[in-house]
């Protein structure tokens, strides 16, 4: 290893006693400014606070603001149709719903990602079937995905997941092939790219979330993405009471066209149209912080810093290194516990497997009879996905890199916290035997 700050050798570690690397917290990430608040203020004084309309009118797609983010929207992605929600989770159940998903078809989801990915198909009776995930990536297995496709099923939900595509040209292929459709889950990876398109604009549909945490944010909400009309439509219906535009607009197959409220406001149109002019200069910074730290700690061997797949570009939701577990031993808590102690706010294996939530280990979703798990045999149990066990287990560690702003004392300040904790691992090691 080459150490460019060789104080670090040899430092009595914080979990021991010794003085921590970070002094003072981190400063938490904000992107929300001086425009975002002069946009609201005009919209106050409005009054106009929603422009949406639950009944076949003009102003069932919507306010001004909520149009013009669309808008936007579409030419940024380079899509033809953005549908806005209020939330992404909204956006899947309205993706799902405009596919015409139906009770006892499948779909087919990773174990590793936020729940809505993986519950919304159950709104709708439809059986999630959890296929593993690659280990570099932590998106589908494409080879997986093939074994599992049968007469039922409907959809693959891909999650672009920490901001790195899946394999998504590959599946969309696959998806063809079949006669079935890809969604893609895009809360984490606004601008990530496959192939120079943008991940979000592969599948049928794709489903990006403004929620609090994200890389630009409207507190909540949500765009789904498709160059499909019909599905446009399906969606617009879902978001906004479709019952009512069955009969004006003479739908022959009114599937699912059984509404929700999921509009967004215009505020939070707003407050988006601001978030979307500053998107690529905060995603470009994302990425520079996430490559300074894979540069400067690709050398540590107990860690295995995250990989790109070629011709992706990952957007760094999250910068996801693995700890070798096998090589050292040492368990994962103790390195997050030292991490910690140094003041780098670390997490550790993201999400237990999803299909060991008690939903499926009990098969109670919807209704007191265990609907929809009386329409499949599928069994929810440990074992399924090995690969999203282990690195729940025991390898994946998360440097939520978008909650915190890390300017660039920070930024090697957190490169310090790697480096002194695994040059010193000797330290844990040793209290580990005790
Ligand atoms: C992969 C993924 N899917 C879905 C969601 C749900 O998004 P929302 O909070 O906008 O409903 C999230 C949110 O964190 C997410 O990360």
């Amino acid at each position: 290893m080459n150490f460019k700050n060789l104080f670090i050798k040899n430092n009595k570690l914080a979990i021991n006693g010794g003085e921590p690397v970070f002094k003072k917290n981190l400063k938490p990430y904000k992107t929300i400014g001086f425009n975002e608040k002069k946009s609201i203020s005009r919209l106050m004084d409005s009054g106009k606070l929603s422009g949406f309309v639950g009944a076949w009118c003009d102003d069932f797609y919507g306010g001004k603001m909520v149009r013009e983010l669309e808008e936007r929207w579409k030419d940024t992605f380079k899509c033809q149709f953005a549908v806005s929600l209020n939330s992404n989770t909204s956006g899947l159940i309205a993706a799902l719903g405009a596919i015409g998903l139906s009770p006892g078809d499948e779909v087919i989801v990773p174990p590793m990602t936020m729940s809505a990915t993986v519950m919304t198909p159950l709104i709708y009776g439809g059986i999630p079937v959890f296929v593993d995930i690659d280990k570099d990536y932590f998106c589908l297995d494409v080879e997986k995905v093939k074994k599992e496709i049968n007469d039922k099923t409907k959809a693959i939900i891909a999650v672009n997941l920490f901001g790195h595509p899946a394999h998504l040209k590959e599946l969309r292929r696959i998806a063809d092939e079949h006669n079935i459709f890809l969604i893609e889950d895009a809360a984490q990876c606004p601008l990530a790219t496959e192939y120079g398109q943008y991940a979000g604009t592969i599948g049928h549909i794709g489903i990006y979330s403004l929620n609090y945490h994200k890389h630009i944010h409207t507190g909540e909400g949500g765009i789904c993405c498709t160059n499909n009309e019909e599905l446009a439509l399906r969606m617009q219906a879902i978001r906004n009471h479709g019952e009512n535009i069955v009969a004006p607009l003479k739908i022959d197959n009114p599937i699912n066209f059984v509404g929700f409220n999921f509009r967004m406001t215009e505020l939070s149109a707003a407050i988006g149209l601001e978030q979307l002019k500053k998107i690529t200069r905060y995603v470009d910074n994302r990425e520079k912080i996430a490559n300074t730290l894979t540069s400067n700690l690709s050398g540590i061997d107990l860690l295995k810093t995250p990989k790109v797949r070629n011709d992706c570009r990952h957007v760094y939701y999250v910068w996801a290194p693995k700890f070798n577990y096998e090589s050292c031993k040492i368990p994962r808590h103790l390195i997050a516990k030292a991490l910690k102690a140094e003041g780098l706010p670390i997490d550790e294996g993201y999400v237990q497997p999803l299909y060991l939530l008690p939903a499926f280990t009990k098969r109670i979703a919807i209704g007191r009879d265990g609907w929809p798990f009386t329409l499949t045999d599928r069994k929810y149990e440990k074992g399924l996905c090995p690969i999203a066990e282990e690195l729940y287990e025991n390898s994946l560690i998360e440097f939520c890199i978008c909650s915190y702003k890390l300017d660039s004392n920070d930024l090697n300040k957190s490169i310090d916290v790697f480096l002194k904790v695994f040059e010193n691992i000797s330290q844990i090691r040793e209290s580990f035997k005790d």
